[in-house]
């Protein structure tokens, strides 16, 4: 599986703590930036790996900012593009379960490492369910055609 993470310089130190984490498990994430705690604007971020994803240079994303919503609220602005912040491990499963997300979210300046770690091995470890929720996801498509 090919993953990439970004965060801009609220979810820096973050970031880097969860490559080491995979890293030292095998798993490589692919860092999209931002490389230091230099201010930096998170909607670019979102933009960066949000249109990586959608060109399937990934599978899957994991973006950072300080509390984890202003870059959930750009990469949802993104058609194709469903980003969960995953604030505990049922979340974590559902996200996945029902939401199908392709990108996980995580606050750098609200979540210590190891929630960040515990609620995205859960994430990878679910799988969706298809059924109704590929009709709300569908919607959700939709809905992003409609207004735009
Ligand atoms: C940056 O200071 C901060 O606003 C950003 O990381 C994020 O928390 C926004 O939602």
């Amino acid at each position: 599986m090919r993953i990439a993470i970004a965060s801009d310089h609220g979810g820096f130190e973050l970031k880097e703590a969860m490559k080491n984490h995979y890293k030292n498990q095998g798993i490589n994430l692919t860092d999209l930036g931002t490389h230091s705690t230099e201010s930096c604007d998170y909607p670019l971020i979102a933009e960066k790996l949000t249109s990586a994803l959608l060109k399937k240079e990934f599978d899957l994303g994991i973006l950072i900012c300080g509390t984890g919503i202003g870059i959930s609220i750009a990469a949802n602005r993104v058609k194709g593009i469903r980003a969960a912040l995953l604030y505990n491990r049922d979340a974590a499963r559902l996200a996945r379960e029902h939401n199908n997300a392709n990108v996980a979210v995580f606050g750098g300046r609200t979540q210590t490492p190891e929630q960040a770690v515990e609620y995205f091995d859960t994430f990878l470890g679910a799988s969706f369910e298809g059924g109704r929720h590929q009709r709300r996801i569908d919607e959700l498509d939709n809905l992003a055609e409609e207004k735009c």
